[in-house]
């Protein structure tokens, strides 16, 4: 059986890595990782397949970015070539990217199986591009693998037959327990704690120039009473320029970073007080690690998070984050100086959700 991934953005990589890896150790299974060249940056790309073990991609489709439009159709032109030149028996794409959706239109239309790995989340905010992916990508597939049960009911919801549905557990976690004990080696000793880990990039949060303005000065109270790491998006540092911010704050409380590479961004993300984020993956990473996590967001397409994990929506109220930031950093927990991950917290978060894939995919291949 010949695999073909694709992977094209930054949260792709620790999700594919782990599935590159199970399918390995399957002899009749022959690899092919393309990169479709969303994310082209050493810092959102070459240093995240470093860490993280994997092979070079067998190509670079270099789409680079764009508009939605521009960037998914240049990735569906270039990667119709690859398909038609390497006749996979299998596409498996990741996740929610424009990338992604890309992939399986080409597919769709080539008569190609398609994989989904990380089906059925749903945020159900048709103003995020992640959703529409999501939405479109799930129709087109052959075999949906859900990190969680209610990725089940949702794709049940919108018609997609039991069968093709796998609840395998979150592959991206897989990482995470793959490689937390060497993030702990990284960590820097002399960090400054208490401290809050910050990230932001979604278009709704920094795209809305006062919103992100307003944003900003919370953060800067805050830092006031902990101190704030924000290592920063490229999106997002190019909208402080436009707004004047100052991004050359290393030595200040609000500490503005270059994106981190995975490891290091794990060691501090296990270590800090609290997490302040607009990412899905972050989410589900501090819930497994038990940190505090407040989500600067209306909605999330992992609501197990907030069930079972550590996650709270605040949404566009500056108050509320405020608050419950304060609140949490004045708590015992946040002294904590490392948590240990928990593979019990969540059903099927256990570090095998890629082995798990990889049998289906064998079985299913075998079965034809
Ligand atoms: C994309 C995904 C988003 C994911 C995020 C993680 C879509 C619709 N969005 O958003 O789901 O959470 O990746 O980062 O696919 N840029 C660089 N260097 C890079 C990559 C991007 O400078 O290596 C800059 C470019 O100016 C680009 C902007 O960042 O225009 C945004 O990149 P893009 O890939 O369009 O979307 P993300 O916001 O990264």
């Amino acid at each position: 059986m010949h695999v073909l991934h694709v992977v094209g953005a930054r949260p792709n990589f620790m999700k594919a890595a782990p599935v590159l890896r199970a399918l390995r150790s399957h002899s009749s299974v022959q690899q092919t990782l393309v990169h479709t060249g969303q994310h082209y940056d050493a810092a959102m790309s070459e240093v995240f397949f470093q860490q993280l073990g994997m092979p070079e991609p067998d190509c670079n489709l270099g789409i680079g970015s764009g508009s939605h439009a521009q960037q998914t159709a240049a990735v569906m032109q270039a990667f119709e070539s690859v398909v038609c030149a390497r006749h996979p028996d299998m596409v498996l794409v990741y996740g929610d990217v424009n990338s992604t959706l890309a992939a399986a239109l080409v597919c769709s239309k080539m008569g190609v199986p398609i994989a989904h790995v990380e089906a059925g989340l749903r945020s159900c905010d048709r103003g995020m591009p992640e959703e529409i992916n999501r939405l479109l990508t799930d129709q087109l597939c052959d075999l949906l693998f859900t990190p969680s049960a209610d990725g089940d009911q949702n794709l049940a919801r919108e018609g997609i037959p039991a069968n093709k549905v796998h609840c395998v557990g979150n592959v991206m976690i897989d990482s995470l327990v793959a490689l937390f004990p060497h993030a702990q080696e990284l960590f820097p000793k002399d960090f400054l704690s208490p401290y809050a880990l910050v990230t932001l990039h979604r278009p709704s949060n920094v795209d809305d120039l006062p919103w992100l303005s307003d944003l900003l000065r919370t953060l800067s109270e805050l830092s006031t009473k902990l101190n704030i790491i924000f290592p920063v998006h490229p999106r997002t540092r190019q909208r402080l320029q436009d707004l004047g911010f100052a991004t050359n704050r290393g030595e200040s409380r609000l500490r503005l970073l270059d994106p981190l590479p995975y490891l290091e961004f794990i060691a501090l993300q296990s270590r800090a007080a609290l997490v302040i984020t607009d990412s899905g993956g972050i989410q589900e990473e501090a819930t497994f690690l038990g940190v505090p996590c407040l989500t600067v967001r209306e909605n999330t397409e992992r609501p197990i998070t907030v069930t079972l994990g550590t996650n709270q929506l605040v949404g566009r109220d500056l108050g509320k984050l405020r608050s419950a930031a304060e609140k949490i950093a004045a708590s015992p927990v946040s002294s904590e100086s490392s948590r240990l991950p928990d593979p019990n917290r969540i059903p099927l978060w256990d570090g095998k959700a890629s082995e798990r894939i990889a049998e289906i995919l064998v079985r299913v291949f075998a079965s034809r």
